[in-house]
């Protein structure tokens, strides 16, 4: 949401969709658009996608006033403090192998952010990329299944926090910047250029080999106890695994264990 009463970041202004390419490997599998101002880039993408845009088309917005995140919750998106981004894919891949786009995503985003500043970004399984424990940015996969059970395209949708001004206060304790991590200013599109370098291969429909190993290995839920968020359901789990699909295999005090499909579940620790 706009608002809250923090300050626009005082050199705000629009991103350049030439400057992103520059910094990218990959430049030629990429549209770019960044427009001031949007209710949330992953729905407009969606209509575009609807529209017929072609795979690669990328969607940035200064600032969104119904940035949305997983589970029905907001993504608070104010004007020049953060990176609102969403990808459009027309993947052929199998609709198993979509729900690891987001696992793939949140690997790429880590390793982007981690090669222009010194610091270590985690992953929280299954969207959520942390700092020192506090949430820097979020991932949001949403897709059309076709009458013949097709993929007929996905958004991938970015968020990220960048700059360090205040957030609102029940986001305070939960959610930093990597501006505020790292001391450093964050040239925006270079960090784009270098997500979109990552993000290449999810349009060559060729996930990297090992990616869920360097998933797992960033992954701050891993053999402790965890609650297990499914709409009103809650429960206490020890988080034994995550398996080749990105679900994460959690064990009850009885033993029984459970499969948790990322679509559906949240964890708290
Ligand atoms: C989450 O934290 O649950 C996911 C957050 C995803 C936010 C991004 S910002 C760009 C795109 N547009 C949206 O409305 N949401 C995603």
């Amino acid at each position: 949401m706009i608002g809250f009463g923090s300050k626009p970041r005082p050199f705000a202004r629009s991103l350049s969709p030439d400057l992103i390419l520059s910094a990218c490997k990959r430049a030629s599998l990429y549209d770019v658009h960044a427009i001031p101002i949007i209710s949330s880039t992953s729905d407009v993408l969606r209509d575009w996608a609807r529209d017929g845009a072609r795979s690669g088309t990328v969607l940035l917005a200064e600032a969104q006033t119904a940035g949305r995140g997983r589970m029905g919750r907001s993504f608070y998106s104010p004007r020049g403090a953060g990176i609102y981004l969403s990808l459009l894919l027309r993947p052929e891949f199998s609709a198993s192998e979509v729900l690891r786009i987001t696992h793939y995503a949140a690997v790429a985003v880590a390793r982007a952010i981690e090669s222009i500043m010194p610091i270590k970004v985690d992953i929280k399984w299954v969207n959520d990329l942390l700092c020192g424990g506090k949430k820097v940015a979020g991932i949001l996969t949403e897709g059309e299944i076709s009458a013949d059970g097709r993929v007929s395209y996905v958004i991938l949708g970015i968020g990220i926090n960048v700059t360090g001004q205040s957030f609102p206060e029940e986001l305070s304790e939960i959610a930093t910047s990597l501006e505020a991590v790292s001391g450093q200013t964050v040239k925006r599109e270079l960090l784009i250029g270098r997500i979109l370098s990552e993000l290449a291969p999810l349009l060559e429909e060729d996930f990297p080999r090992g990616f869920m190993d360097e998933y797992r290995a960033r992954n701050v839920v891993l053999e402790r106890d965890i609650t297990v968020i499914r709409g009103e359901e809650r429960y206490v789990a020890y988080a034994a695994r995550i398996d080749e699909d990105g679900a994460l295999v959690v064990r009850l005090s009885t033993g029984e264990e459970r499969v948790l499909s990322s679509g559906e579940v949240s964890v708290r620790f």
